[in-house]
């Protein structure tokens, strides 16, 4: 019976949910907001649970949490997904791939010290199936393979392809991190 405010800071993105929710008749419970997640237009404590998966890198976690604690409701739920280290010796391929990619990774420990810092309890963390790279990796890489020849100078479909080839060398030393998070007294 949830409110639900969706927001992204694309309008195509949210007009394409927007049809969605239209054709599953979920369009009364979800209202849809253009904003950025740095500065989001919502008095304190407007909400019982802040969801973010696969976005609060773009801003930085850290800096996602001490922003979107604000609001939340008292002993309000925050989930958020990251990029992770799931070892301590990563490869050097794989450190430089994600270097460049993403400065900030950090180890499940790190992250997690980073939370109850910035006052919320850590109710749950799991990572996620390596299926679950493999459900976006594989269809992807089908893509590449069919779009190659026909678009041979693309940096986007050679940046694809190098990320594709650290999924395929060093997936088990990275991996998609949930975090469930209880705003603290
Ligand atoms: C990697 S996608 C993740 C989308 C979705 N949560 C998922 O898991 O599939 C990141 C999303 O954040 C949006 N985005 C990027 N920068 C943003 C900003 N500053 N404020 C709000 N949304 C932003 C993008 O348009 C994109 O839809």
């Amino acid at each position: 019976q949830a409110e639900i405010v969706a927001v992204d800071n694309e309008q195509s993105a949210l007009d394409e949910l927007g049809e969605r929710l239209t054709e599953q008749r979920l369009d009364t419970r979800v209202t849809l907001s253009c904003a950025n997640m740095t500065d989001l237009p919502f008095p304190p404590e407007s909400f019982d649970c802040i969801w973010s998966e696969g976005s609060a890198y773009i801003m930085g976690v850290e800096q996602a949490l001490t922003q979107w604690r604000k609001l939340l409701t008292n002993r309000g739920y925050m989930v958020v997904s990251d990029l992770i280290w799931l070892t301590d010796n990563p490869s050097q391929e794989a450190v430089a791939f994600w270097e460049g990619e993403y400065p900030d990774m950090q180890t499940i420990e790190k992250r997690l010290g980073q939370m109850r810092q910035a006052g919320f309890e850590v109710i749950d963390h799991f990572t996620l199936r390596e299926q679950a790279w493999h459900d976006y990796y594989q269809p992807l890489k089908a893509r590449v393979a069919e779009v190659k020849a026909s678009m041979p100078n693309s940096n986007a479909i050679a940046d694809i392809e190098r990320e594709i080839a650290i999924y395929e060398r060093y997936l088990g030393e990275f991996g998609y991190h949930m975090f469930v998070l209880r705003k603290g007294a």
